[in-house]
C-alpha cells in the first residue's frame, strides 16, 4: 500500500464516524511496524463525555489485532489544515511509538502536517517513567 491507499483508507474510517453531536467527523488509520493497518473513527454518546476519539479507537483495533509499534499514524478531518490530535490522543499515542513514528495530519485532500513524536508531545510522559 502507498500513501494514496493510506489517504483513502483515513477517508473511509472517517466515512463512518458517529458524531451526532458534534457533527466533526474524525478518521485515524495506524500503519504498524509490519506494515498491517488498523482504522478508527470518532464514536460520540448522548452522555457527551462518554465519546471516544478515532485515535483511541484505532489504538484498541491495533492491540487487539496483536501489534503495538506505530510507525505512522494518519489523523483526519474536514479541515483543511488537517486532523490534529487533542492532547489526550497525544499520549496514548506515544504509548505506542517510538522516535521513527511519523504523524500525518490531513484532510480529505490529502496530508497537509507531518510531525514526528518529538513535535506531537515533547518532553513526554511514557512508560520508562515508572520503572
Ligand atoms: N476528536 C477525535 O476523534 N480526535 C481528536 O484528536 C480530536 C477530537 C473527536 C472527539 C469528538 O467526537 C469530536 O472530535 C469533537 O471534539
Amino acid at each position: 500500500m502507498n500513501e494514496e491507499n493510506y489517504i483513502a483508507a483515513t477517508k473511509e474510517a472517517m466515512s463512518k464516524a458517529y458524531v451526532p453531536y458534534s457533527n466533526y467527523p474524525v478518521g485515524a488509520l495506524i500503519v504498524t511496524d509490519n506494515g498491517n493497518t488498523y482504522s478508527g473513527c470518532n464514536v460520540e454518546n448522548a452522555s457527551y463525555p462518554l465519546g471516544n476519539c478515532a485515535e483511541a479507537s484505532a489504538i484498541a483495533s491495533m492491540v487487539i489485532g496483536g501489534e503495538k509499534k506505530i510507525k505512522t499514524i494518519y489523523v483526519m478531518t474536514k479541515n483543511d489544515e488537517g486532523g490534529i490530535p487533542c492532547g489526550g490522543c497525544r499520549q496514548r499515542i506515544r504509548e505506542f511509538s517510538d522516535e521513527n513514528t511519523q504523524i500525518m495530519m490531513c484532510s480529505p485532500d490529502g496530508v497537509q502536517q507531518r510531525i514526528n513524536l518529538s513535535e506531537l508531545l515533547p518532553n513526554s510522559f511514557w512508560p520508562e517513567h515508572l520503572k
